[in-house]
């Protein structure tokens, strides 16, 4: 049997490994036009840092996390997201004596669910977090990123922005009381995974996909009722921005996410076009968690993107990487074509060769690698000190002269 990757991990090369540099770019650009500073991280940290901020009965820490005992029997852990291990570094490196602090990481986290379309066990993600405020500008200005970030890879793509608030603390602990109580009256009828989180995780019951809990759902008890008038006014703040802004959202009361450090806005991003795996952008506001994870007592919020389901998204997407393909067409003028390869690459243009020497060839090699030019070389070419040059999009070709051929590329 052919050697195959490991069940969920994927290797991502041609169009898709072109797609993703793309995607990086334009995550790039932006956070530097937005001024976040980009920080990388081990992918490993201590189990510790995970369990408690993550939710003990989170999914993530009951069954998703690589977990292994180091050989002096410390334990570690993959990391499974990158908002926790960004804030470790902030604290470990001191960098929360100057607040806001506006960081950026982009890499792979690990995470054993089971797989499925856009669902990976070892997936990327671009992640953004502003720490030490409180400040409703911040999770607005959060949310353009997400949103300006997206209109650049999809400009034509109907994105919807869901948003929610989870309140403060108070509101969320008595809500999940309530909630408990209400979902026991049904527990018959729940589903077995559902059953399972009445007592320990009773508000992800919100969120699930079973055609029965969503029934439930429907009418059990709404967070808008619980939350107090600062929580109230916070999310009424946020949703007159998002309007003056001209953002289009959706309320969802159930919308609650995965993670337990959560309180007030919420917010996801989602492709009607994605399947069940539907998240492509997923974050909100974390009041309680530097202060949880040993830091000052201080407001965060962020979200993180998954490139991997922003790449299945592009599939009608084609990028081309401005290759030129030099076709030669013999062996023979093999010299004269390595010069102007080195020629070409002096000048930072990014110039191809197949050693196939067969014009038919190299020709059907360059349509398929979605070349725009091809140089071809043949012994006219080759005595005149010219090649001709075709354009692989219009199939138009002109001979030129060799001295010409940088300034023509580059225009
Ligand atoms: P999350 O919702 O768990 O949030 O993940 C964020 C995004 O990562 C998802 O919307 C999805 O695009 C992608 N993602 C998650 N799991 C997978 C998977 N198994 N396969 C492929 N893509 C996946 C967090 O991770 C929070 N740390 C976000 C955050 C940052 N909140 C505040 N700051």
């Amino acid at each position: 049997m052919k050697i195959q990757p490991v069940r969920g991990t994927h290797d991502l090369y041609n169009q898709n490994l072109i797609k993703y540099n793309h995607v990086l770019k334009i995550v790039n650009r932006l956070a530097k036009v937005y001024c976040f500073d980009e920080i990388i991280t081990p992918i490993f940290e201590t189990t510790e840092l995970f369990r408690k901020p993550l939710g003990k009965f989170s999914d993530v820490v009951l069954k998703e996390m690589y977990t292994f005992e180091d050989r002096n029997n410390s334990s570690l852990t993959l990391r499974p997201e990158y908002t926790t291990p960004m804030i470790r570094s902030a604290i470990s490196n001191n960098l929360l004596e100057k607040i806001p602090q506006k960081l950026y990481g982009i890499g792979p986290m690990f995470r054993r669910e089971r797989p499925q379309k856009g669902r990976f066990r070892q997936f990327n993600q671009i992640n953004f977090e502003i720490l030490g405020t409180n400040d409703i500008a911040a999770d607005l200005e959060l949310i353009l990123l997400g949103d300006d970030i997206l209109k650049s890879i999809f400009p034509d793509k109907k994105i919807d922005l869901i948003i929610n608030s989870l309140g403060d603390q108070s509101t969320l602990k008595k809500f999940k009381e309530d909630l408990k109580i209400f979902f026991n009256k049904y527990k018959k009828d729940l589903s077995e995974e559902s059953k399972n989180k009445i007592e320990t995780n009773p508000l992800r019951i919100l969120d699930s996909k079973d055609k029965d809990d969503i029934k439930i759902n429907f009418n059990a008890p709404k967070i808008h009722d619980y939350y107090s008038k600062e929580a109230n006014k916070k999310f009424d703040e946020i949703k007159g921005l998002l309007q003056e802004y001209s953002i289009n959202y959706e309320i969802n009361p159930n919308l609650v996410r995965g993670l337990d450090y959560y309180c007030h806005t919420v917010f996801e991003f989602k492709s009607k076009d994605l399947g069940s795996q539907d998240t492509l952008i997923g974050g909100g506001r974390y009041d309680g968690l530097i202060k949880l994870l040993g830091g000052p007592d201080m407001p965060g919020v962020g979200w993180a993107g998954g490139i991997d389901r922003i790449i299945m998204l592009m599939e009608n997407i084609v990028l081309s990487e401005k290759k030129i393909h030099l076709v030669l067409m013999n062996e023979k003028i093999k010299s004269y074509g390595l010069k102007l390869l080195d020629l070409l690459r002096k000048n930072n243009i990014y110039a191809y060769l197949d050693y196939k020497y067969n014009l038919k060839k190299s020709l059907s090699n360059a349509s398929k690698e979605k070349s725009k030019y091809a140089i071809i070389i043949g012994e006219d070419e080759f005595k005149n000190n010219t090649c001709t040059i075709k354009n692989l999009n219009n199939n138009t070709q002109q001979n030129i002269s060799i001295d010409n051929i940088v300034n023509f590329l580059k225009e």
